[in-house]
């Protein structure tokens, strides 16, 4: 049986809209650790799910005219959903769970029952501020600037009669529990929350709601849903079995490992997680870990901001592997990054097409042309050029271990990245291309300068598994080591080892994994992109808003509104603006109206049509043309376009008759 268990977790995303990079990077984070973990030959369970209650999502749904479950299916199990976006980004979760799956419902009635039992639940009112969109009660004195500190929107005043947890009476536990232990890192964020949170004193918390009712009932007082954060959190334990039939593995894996959390979320992962499980007398995880932001540009990531990063085509753009190497390579997890597309480009043309790409095509090209794709058995060491290298090969995985396990991705990837530097510099020291010269006198030596460099890529691509599964398998399979015969040139143990790879390997030499992007190019294109995306995310109608200033009657009725009938329209010659019109106004006389209007119309769609104008405005020259009034239109945006309607009425309506 397997001891060396670990259990790691996401937070479960909110499904009221589509996620962006941002919510990619913890899950891609927590997948290079989960297969880090079973490389190192661990038994890994893997969570991460959706938390889908909440008055936010009732609104959303209310909205698109959708029951809430019908709103929260189709953002996670829909087509481009969250489902979709961890199957295309390679997410190798174990389990999944969703807040609305009966078993997790049933589990949350019991859990606050239990805490309502044991004293620690109690029934009191509510009065206080709400943020909406961060479904987060505060106290007047948590607020910033009279707003939600964590969001920085508005809160709205709520009181009601409500359920409330004594939060309060873990306080001391839970701040010895942050102070004195390493449950919660990096270390920057226990100052935060002692000093924002404990220090000016834990009130108790607000568990449950009755102005809404998408939430887990509670089941003993009609009319009540459980917040929406214990629903949450407990999903943790839920997922493995707990106060449910579903699942047997709470004894296995609980207590969690690790949950990987971004930092708005820390607070309640370090305060209200450990003191609801004090309560329930519950073992606590070993440790929460606080991920910065990603911001693109320097801005917050966010849809309504239209500057969203979709996975979706940033991974058809560069490939799946690119982007969860980008975001681990670029920024420590710990502190927030700044994502942008230059950045993107920079880190593929650098350390993938240059670095990695460039010695894996290089050295199994050099193995093609010199030897026909398998090396010779003989060997013809030098250990003045070689040793460096191999010792840097050898001890990599220890320096990454070393890393990884304090969740510094970007600082393992170096490790990697020095070892694919050093073996590129090896290929300029030894020149092959000058002992392929005299094949006779030094055939050996350059089949052993190859091996080297292809173990060199053997073992580095064993610690990238974690973060690029699909290169790694390409690579494999160019190395000559595809096959499951060969599976032992991919394992933990193989990785601190030198002279796995057969002597006589043969290598296939395939597809450029990462070809150069040409960044001019292609940030052209992205903006392009962007733009119009933009466009898109633009409210689908826009109005001009109505006018303060009143008119009084009668100036009103001083303007003079008929029903015109057109005779004749064509273009205005050098104009890609007007139209001039002939209109019979009812007078007998004929009357000239020009309108800036042919982006909207052709001249022929309008003749014979009754149109709205004003008839006493004074002439005026447009072109070289009098016009004599003024077509009445319809005018409003719509995705960022003007959009007109000519105002047009039955056509029984005689010319000349007046609109008032
Ligand atoms: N539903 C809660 C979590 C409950 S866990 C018991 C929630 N959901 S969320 O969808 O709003 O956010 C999920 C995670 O995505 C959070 O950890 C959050 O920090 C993270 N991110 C959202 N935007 C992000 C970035 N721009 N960058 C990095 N992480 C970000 O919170």
């Amino acid at each position: 049986m397997n001891d060396k268990k670990f259990y790691i977790t996401t937070p479960i995303y909110y499904p009221s809209d589509k996620l962006h990079i941002g919510h990619a990077y913890c899950t891609v984070a927590t997948d290079a650790m989960a297969r880090y973990k079973r490389l190192a030959g661990y038994d890994v369970m893997f969570l991460t799910g959706t938390d889908e209650h909440g008055q936010k999502i009732e609104d959303k749904a209310k909205e698109a005219g959708v029951t809430p479950k019908e709103y929260v299916d189709n953002i996670v199990e829909g087509p481009r959903g969250v489902l979709d976006l961890w199957k295309l980004m390679n997410i190798s979760n174990d389990r999944f769970i969703r807040t609305t799956d009966d078993y997790h419902v049933a589990a949350i009635q019991k859990i606050f029952k239990k805490m309502y039992d044991n004293g620690d639940i109690y029934k009191g009112t509510y009065k206080g501020k709400y943020c909406k969109p961060c479904e987060s009660f505060w106290t007047e004195s948590q607020l910033v600037d009279g707003k939600c500190p964590d969001c920085g929107r508005e809160v709205v005043d709520a009181e009601e009669e409500a359920y409330f947890f004594k939060l309060s009476k873990y306080a001391d536990r839970v701040q010895h529990l942050l102070e004195d232990t390493d449950f919660l890192e990096p270390r920057s964020r226990v100052n935060e929350m002692v000093n924002n949170f404990i220090k000016p004193g834990l009130e108790d918390l607000c568990v449950s709601r009755t102005s809404f009712s998408w939430g887990v009932p509670v089941d003993f007082d009609p009319g009540h849903v459980v917040y929406v954060w214990i629903d949450a959190l407990f999903n943790y334990m839920t997922a493995l079995g707990y106060q449910n039939d579903k699942y047997n593995d709470l004894e296995k894996f609980w207590p969690a490992d690790v949950h990987f959390v971004g930092k708005e979320i820390v607070r309640f992962h370090s305060i209200i997680w450990p003191a609801m499980l004090m309560s329930m007398g519950l073992p606590l995880p070993k440790k929460v870990y606080g991920h910065g932001w990603l911001n693109f540009n320097g801005e917050k990531m966010s849809k309504s901001r239209g500057n969203v990063v979709d996975p979706y085509l940033l991974s058809e753009r560069y490939g799946v592997d690119a982007l969860r190497f980008f975001v681990l390579r670029t920024f420590p997890f710990g502190s927030d990054g700044n994502f942008t597309n230059e950045l993107l480009i920079q880190t593929i043309n650098n350390d993938l097409a240059n670095d990695l790409g460039n010695l894996l095509s290089r050295t199994t090209a050099m193995a093609e042309k010199y030897f026909g794709g398998t090396l010779p058995e003989a060997r013809q060491a030098n250990p003045e050029l070689d040793d460096s290298l191999i010792s840097l090969a050898t001890g990599l995985r220890g320096r990454y271990e070393e890393q990884m396990e304090k969740f510094q991705f970007q600082n393992a990837l170096e490790e990697v990245f020095k070892v694919i530097q050093r073996a590129n510099k090896y290929i300029d020291e030894n020149a092959p291309w000058a002992l392929a010269k005299d094949m006779g006198a030094n055939g050996t030596r350059l089949g052993t300068v190859l091996y080297n460099l292809l173990e060199s890529i053997r073992i580095c691509t064993v610690l990238l598994i974690p973060f690029m599964p699909g290169t790694a398998d390409a690579i494999f399979c160019q190395l000559g080591t595809c096959g499951s015969c060969a599976q032992c040139c991919k394992t933990w143990d193989s990785a601190a080892q030198w002279g796995v790879l057969p002597a006589t390997v043969s290598v296939v030499k395939g597809e450029n994994l990462f070809p150069r992007i040409d960044m001019a190019k292609e940030l052209a294109e992205l903006d392009r992109i962007q733009e119009e995306a933009k466009k898109a995310a633009l409210p689908a109608v826009e109005i001009e808003p109505q006018l303060e200033e009143k008119v009084d009657f009668d100036t009103f009725c001083k303007s003079d509104f008929r029903a015109v009938k057109v005779k004749d329209c064509q273009n205005v010659k050098k104009s890609d603006k007007l139209l001039k019109f002939t209109l019979d106004d009812g007078t007998g006389t004929d009357r000239q109206i020009l309108s800036g209007i042919a982006k909207w119309y052709k001249p022929e769609e309008l003749i014979g049509k009754t149109l709205v104008a004003i008839v006493n405005l004074p002439p005026r020259k447009m072109m070289g043309q009098e016009s004599q009034g003024m077509l009445i239109s319809a005018v409003h945006t719509e995705k960022g376009e003007e959009c007109l309607h000519l105002l047009m009425v039955d056509d029984a309506i005689p010319a000349g008759a007046k609109l008032c």
